[in-house]
């Protein structure tokens, strides 16, 4: 087992201000910083700690190989991704087997979907791994439409966008407040769904929660077009209160 440290840092959903202390105090000493980005564009979580980074910080970028989404079932999108995350280990072994730390920084939460775990999975059995929680983005979004989303005994889903159209219906069948991530091409088929189910005037969507361009409307008065990758569409729970 090598010495030094992997740090999964949550950097909340996009205000610098939305840190912990403890990933502030780790960010702002850290000797080598790590994250994801889409290929030509700054990393969303780097761009979010920069301005706390030390000067002489050395970063590792770790660009995705696919930007388009594939299927999830696809085994061509598996065997890319799978090599890529193989790859990214390799990349953060090398630095720590000099018994330096490397702090990996994760947009909102490291383990709510974040691409972290899938450096955790690999690692976890080879080195030490310390996790560090962050703000979700979905909470960001909740807030930003300044309505609470689940009220006394509500059930929240959080549904991933790219599922079918029929097993979306029978999640939201058995939600009292509803929340859908992942959306980009999907946006066209969760409309019609909340249409379908009479849920669209009540539904908002927040693009960009937290962050300098954020933006909260009501679904209703969006008109089709494609929305930022930080886009999120909520139902709130309107639940028993005393
Ligand atoms: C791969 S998940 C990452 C989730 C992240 N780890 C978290 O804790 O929020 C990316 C999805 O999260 C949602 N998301 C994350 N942060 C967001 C934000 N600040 N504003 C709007 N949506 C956000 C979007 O739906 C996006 O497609």
């Amino acid at each position: 087992m090598n010495k030094g440290i992997i740090y999964g840092v949550g950097v909340g959903p996009g205000d610098p201000d939305l840190l912990s202390l403890k990933a502030y105090k780790l960010i702002k000493s850290a000797k080598y910083v790590a994250y994801f980005k889409k290929k030509n564009k700054d990393g969303i979580s780097y761009s979010i700690i920069k301005k706390y980074l030390k000067k002489n910080v050395i970063t590792v970028s770790m660009p995705y190989p696919i930007t388009t989404e594939l299927p999830f079932l696809s085994s061509e999108y598996n065997t890319i991704l799978s090599k890529f995350y193989d790859d990214c280990c390799e990349k953060i072994l090398s630095i720590i087997s000099t018994n330096n730390d490397i702090i990996v920084l994760c947009e909102g939460d490291p383990f709510f979907y974040g691409s972290f775990m899938h450096i955790h999975s690999r690692l976890k059995n080879k080195n030490k791994i310390e996790v560090v929680p962050g703000i979700t983005g979905m909470s960001a979004a909740w807030t930003a439409t300044d309505i609470p989303i689940t009220w006394g005994d509500d059930t929240l889903t959080i549904i991933m966008a790219t599922l079918e159209e029929e097993e979306i219906i029978k999640r939201i069948k058995n939600s009292d407040a509803i929340l859908f991530m992942k959306i980009g091409s999907s946006f066209e088929k969760i409309r019609k769904i909340l249409i379908d189910l009479s849920l669209f005037e009540k539904a908002f969507l927040i693009e960009n929660a937290s962050m300098l361009n954020q933006n909260v409307q009501k679904l209703a008065e969006v008109p089709t077009k494609s929305l930022p990758y930080f886009s999120i569409i909520i139902v709130h729970g309107n639940g028993r209160r005393p």
